[in-house]
This record gives C-alpha cells, sequence and structure tokens, in this order.
C-alpha cells in the first residue's frame, strides 16, 4: 500500500512519547492544554504524499486550499468495517452527508456500498453513482413530502421513521403511489454516546427517533397503516464514538424490545444501528476498533435472526482526506504566533463548531527550532482557525500545511462565508491524480443572485 503520510513509524515516536489522548472529545480546548508540555499531540511530523503524489506537486496545479482523497484508503476504511462484520453479511450503507462528492460516492458503490441518505439531494447523487435503490436507507428527523415520494419512486429499501406524524406522511405517500414503504422504526434507546454534546442523538433530550418507552404503542399504530411495511428498528446514537459499550448498551435496548415486539405478534427482520464509529483525529492510528466491536455485537445479532444495517461515513471517508492550504503570512505577536493560510472555516468548519481538534502538518520536512503557532484563516471571525497552539517547523509564507482527517464533514458542510469560493477536490490513485470537483469561480459563488426591479 502507499504511504499516506511519509513517516509513520517516526510519527509513532512521537505518539510514544505523549500521554493517552482523551480521544472522548477530540477537543481542540483539550489537547491544547496538553500541548503546554514540552511536546504533545500539538506537533504533527511532516506528510509529504498522499498515495504516490507529493503535495506540492497537487498544490501547484489545483492551487490551494484543496481536499485531497486517497482512493486507497476510503477502499480499505471499508473494507476493515466489511470485514469486521462479513460473518453476518451486513449492508454497508455509507452515510453519504460525511462526503457527497460523486467520485467518493461511485468508490464506495463499487465497493458493495449501499447509501444512507437523508435528503432528496443525497438520493439524486446515490442514484447518479448507480447504486442498487434497494441498498439506500433514508433517515432525518423533517423528510419532505416530495423527499418521500421521490424516494418511494425509486424504490429505496429503508425508511427510518422518527416520528408518528412522520409515519402517517410515509404511509399517505404509500397509498398515493400505491407501494408499501419498507420502513423501520427509529428507536432513541436513551444511551449516553460520550461524544460531543452537538453530535449525541441517541439520549432522551435529541430530537432524535422515538422515545423507548412510547416505542412498543407506536411500533404497533405504525404497523397498521396502509402504505407502510414495518419491519424493523433503527438506532443511531451518535458520532464519534471511540468504545463498543454504548453499541452494546443500545443494542440490548433493541433487542428487548425486538422480543417484546414479536411477542404482539409483528415480524421484525431489519436491525439497522447506525453509524458513528470514531477515528482517532489525535494519533490517527488508534480508531474504534470494528474487530473489537465485531466480536462484541455478532453474538448479540445473530441470535435476533435479523438483517444488519450499519451507516458508517467519518470512518471511511474521514481518515481518507486531506485539507491542504497555504500559508500566506506569518504574524509574529507578544502572547501569539499566527500563520494566515488561505483555507478558513468556511472550507472546514468542525475547528470552529465542535472545537475540534486536526492534526497539521508542514508538507517538507524541516529542521530547526519549532515553533508555536495559531492557523488561522482569512475570515473576520475569531471562530477561524484550523488549529490553535501547534508546534511546528518555523514557517513562512508559501509553505504548504496538510489538515489530516478532512475527508468527513469538511467539504461536505463548506459555505461561501465571505464570499469565498469553494475549493477543488481531488482523488489520487497510486501515483495518479484526478480533479474529482473544480474549484468554485466568482460567478459561481453569485449565482442564481438577482436584483428586484425596484433597484434597476
Ligand atoms: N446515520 C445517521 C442517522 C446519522 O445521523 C449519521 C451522522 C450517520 C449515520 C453517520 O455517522 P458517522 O459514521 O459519520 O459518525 N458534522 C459532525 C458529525 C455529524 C454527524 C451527523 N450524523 C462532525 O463533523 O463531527
Amino acid at each position: 500500500m502507499w504511504p499516506i503520510s511519509i513517516d509513520a513509524a517516526r510519527q509513532r515516536r512521537y505518539i510514544a512519547r505523549f500521554e493517552p489522548p482523551d480521544a472522548r472529545l477530540n477537543d481542540e480546548s483539550v489537547t491544547t492544554r496538553k500541548s503546554t508540555s514540552s511536546a504533545g499531540p500539538a506537533d504533527c511530523p511532516p506528510c509529504e504524499r498522499v498515495e504516490g503524489v507529493k503535495i506540492a506537486t497537487l498544490a501547484r496545479k489545483y492551487g490551494t486550499p484543496l481536499y485531497v482523497y486517497s482512493h486507497t484508503a476510503l477502499v480499505e476504511n471499508f473494507g476493515r468495517i466489511a470485514r469486521a462484520f462479513a460473518s453476518i453479511d451486513p449492508l454497508i450503507a455509507y452515510s453519504v452527508k460525511c462526503n457527497s462528492s460523486a467520485a467518493v460516492i461511485r468508490t464506495l458503490v463499487e465497493q458493495g456500498a449501499g447509501l444512507d441518505i437523508v435528503s432528496i439531494g443525497e438520493l439524486e447523487r446515490g442514484l447518479a453513482a448507480g447504486v442498487d435503490p434497494a441498498k439506500i436507507v433514508f433517515a432525518g428527523v423533517g423528510k419532505s413530502r416530495r423527499e418521500i415520494e421521490a424516494a418511494l419512486d425509486a424504490g429505496i429499501g429503508l425508511f427510518n421513521i422518527e416520528s408518528e406524524p412522520e409515519a402517517e406522511a410515509i404511509a399517505a405517500a404509500g397509498c398515493r403511489l400505491r407501494v408499501s414503504a419498507p420502513a423501520a422504526l427509529r428507536i432513541n434507546p436513551d444511551v449516553d454516546a460520550s461524544t460531543h454534546r452537538y453530535i449525541s442523538t441517541g439520549k432522551k433530550e435529541n430530537k432524535f427517533g422515538i422515545p423507548f418507552h412510547v416505542a412498543r404503542r407506536v411500533f404497533r399504530r405504525v404497523s397498521k397503516l396502509r402504505g407502510i411495511d414495518l419491519r424493523g428498528l433503527h438506532a443511531h446514537i451518535g458520532s464519534q464514538i471511540m468504545k463498543p459499550e454504548a453499541y452494546v448498551k443500545s443494542l440490548g435496548r433493541l433487542t428487548e424490545l425486538i422480543e417484546f415486539l414479536r411477542r404482539d405478534g409483528h415480524t421484525i427482520d431489519t436491525l439497522n444501528l447506525g453509524g458513528g464509529f470514531g477515528i482517532d483525529y489525535e494519533n490517527g492510528i488508534n480508531p474504534m476498533d470494528m474487530d473489537a466491536l465485531g466480536r462484541e455485537l455478532i453474538p448479540l445479532i445473530e441470535p435476533l435472526g435479523v438483517r444488519l444495517i450499519l451507516e458508517p461515513g467519518r470512518p471511511i471517508a474521514g481518515p481518507a482526506g486531506f485539507f491542504i492550504t497555504r500559508v500566506e503570512y506569518i504574524k509574529l505577536g507578544d502572547v501569539k504566533n499566527f500563520a494566515i493560510v488561505d483555507g478558513a472555516m468556511n472550507d472546514l468548519l468542525r475547528p470552529a463548531l465542535y472545537s475540534a481538534f486536526h492534526r497539521i502538518a508542514l508538507s517538507e520536512p524541516r529542521g530547526g527550532r519549532r515553533k508555536q503557532y495559531d492557523i488561522v484563516g482569512p475570515i473576520c471571525e475569531s471562530a477561524d482557525f484550523l488549529g490553535k497552539e501547534r508546534r511546528l517547523p518555523a514557517l513562512k509564507s508559501g509553505d504548504l500545511l496538510i489538515v489530516h482527517d478532512a475527508g468527513a464533514y469538511a467539504m461536505a458542510m463548506a459555505s461561501n462565508y465571505n464570499s469565498r469560493p469553494r475549493p477543488a477536490e481531488v482523488m489520487v490513485k497510486g501515483r495518479r491524480h484526478y480533479e474529482i470537483r473544480r474549484r468554485e469561480t466568482l460567478s459561481d459563488v453569485v449565482r442564481g443572485e438577482i436584483i428586484p426591479d425596484f433597484m434597476r
């Protein structure tokens, strides 16, 4: 396999010197506190290539800021999950929301992935990528009538129903189109996934799913609706989860419910455990152990006699993506040094929104004393940072920095804030590189805007 970072051994030596990261939080503030020691996770060894292609070559050809995805890593990351659960042959529905670029979706569909979608836009993208519609599962608390009808029309495999009124809307659409919508009831199992509060979804106070204590009654009601074929349960308890325990707990609750439902006479043949398997943003070497998760879950799932669905997004696309940004200016201050780069919070929102930590590396080895920098963008907000208090070799204008784990929830959450065109995306495979989305132009940014007549 091609090296993704130039020197994994060196990286491991670095990491061995660190105290174990608090992987629970992926939180810049936690990491920043630790970085006050002489070496900390804030140090990141250089990263010269993605697969067989130099980052400097990509930056020269496509410009910066730039997203780069490794095809090999996408395939391997999908394979890791598929292999861990292979003995029960699950449907692994790639969660399109984390990276919805056509070439990325196509890569995973070619590997046999289904798709987890949340909108008509994602449905369109999935169908365009050539996915078998029966392998599409549709989640989300606010599916519109139009979206429901489009999904029924396409013949998707499963609706994850989030509320009784939504069930009624799906049933009505099913009746209108004279089909029976295959569906699972999304349960809120009230399980703490120990993750950032913005991406925790399986607790009572979250808007998702049907509360556990009324699930049996709701299932009974919904199963009677014409136009719906209710045949399973779904639970997605959150994202960036690092330990198997939360899944075991969630599965325990669902198992209990399945037993009740079967006793009530319902047929349950589908169990969707959602996604959320965490990655190691701090060091890149200790993601959620999928084999261990498989070993824990499979013996509990097998006796249930259901088809398992998983909906991973981040663990597939996250580590396969890199955000490349160029240093514009160095500003040495009394209390802080700033490396002002051409990438910003509009391109990578996670640090601003969740205080998320992403490793940041220089694209070439460089000696000399390390300095501490805040890596910040040009946007007029103090939340516009990619990393804080990062120890890097002395930086200069023109340097290329690589932000790791930028394949998930990065370009997918990018905006045109400050009227900034969104970056290009490139896929690397071996020694070859392919532009998979061109950089937006200034006219793309203003496309669709209209000056009302009275102003003309
Ligand atoms: N299934 C459902 C129903 C979901 O809501 C999600 C993510 C997934 C699957 C995929 O989860 P994953 O395997 O990617 O963790 N923007 C945030 C993450 C939001 C996750 C939303 N739901 C971030 O940047 O951390």
